[in-house]
């Protein structure tokens, strides 16, 4: 008997946790005035659902960017590397910069974990593979997806936050390096803006850093660079000001 209420509760468990799942792409989702949110769901699940979770490359994620595809936000579009809590804290106050995270798709699936089963209909949030198991994982193809079709529209003047802190801030290896950089078009993008951000009280990295060698040379011809070193504090005292313009910012 013990084993039957077991089974029961683990099995109502998961379907809750599914059911939960969905609820929450939908709210985040419709957030979103006038996007189907149904329809993309759809698009969404199929990616992954019925398939072994270490399976599910990039490309199964096509139909979802067809679903929803991404509007270039020119002049505006911030893309960061080891930077996430700097960069989203300054983009949720100040508008004029966009990351992937404040688009429909990166904000519906921000901090999510998800994944399918083979012989199953279902999705599951719990016991999917984490980031290194596997490079085919249905989370990290996910946003290895997202992020290229992020970076093919960007366009006009562009910005990256990296972090000048750590020894190697641009890494040919992070989702930045990888991925978004070889699909910036120079026909679409002026110019790419390094933010290194700092910290004061830190020997910090400077805008010499070799690293950042390699990222003007993985830059395709066209597509200027420029660099500016600029300290946490500054930044984040620039986002909690309302009356200073974004282009004060540094
Ligand atoms: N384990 C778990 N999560 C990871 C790992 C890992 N080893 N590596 C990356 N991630 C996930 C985390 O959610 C992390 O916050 O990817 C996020 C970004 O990783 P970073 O190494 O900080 O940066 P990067 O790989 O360059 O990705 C950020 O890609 O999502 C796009 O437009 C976005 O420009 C941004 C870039």
């Amino acid at each position: 008997l013990l084993i039957v209420i077991l089974g029961i509760a683990l099995g109502v468990g998961l379907y809750r946790s599914s059911e939960t799942f969905k609820t929450t792409f939908m709210n985040r989702c419709e957030k979103f005035e006038g996007s189907d949110c149904e329809k993309i769901w759809t698009a969404f699940e199929q990616a992954y659902l019925g398939k072994d979770p270490c399976e599910v490359p990039m490309e199964a994620y096509d139909p979802l960017i067809a679903a929803a595809p991404f509007e270039p936000a020119c002049n505006r579009m911030m893309f960061w590397s080891k930077t996430k809590d700097v960069a989203h804290e300054f983009t949720a106050k100040k508008h004029c910069f966009t990351t992937l995270e404040d688009t429909l798709l990166g904000s519906v699936l921000n901090d999510l974990t998800w994944c399918g089963k083979e012989g199953s209909g279902e999705t599951f949030t719990s016991g999917c593979p984490r980031w290194n198991d596997c490079d085919n994982n249905t989370v990290r193809s996910f946003w290895n997806r997202v992020s290229a079709a992020f970076a093919e529209v960007a366009c006009g003047d562009t910005t990256v936050m990296l972090n000048g802190s750590i020894a190697t801030p641009f890494s040919l290896y992070s989702i930045f390096g990888s991925i978004e950089v070889k699909r910036f078009n120079p026909e679409k993008m002026r110019s790419l803006n390094v933010v290194l951000v700092t910290q004061q009280e830190r020997n910090t990295t400077n805008c010499t850093n070799l690293s950042l060698k390699d990222l003007q040379k993985e830059l395709r011809e066209g597509i200027k660079y420029n660099c500016k070193e600029v300290s946490e504090s500054q930044i984040q005292e620039c986002s909690s000001n309302p009356e200073t313009p974004c282009g004060a910012c540094w």
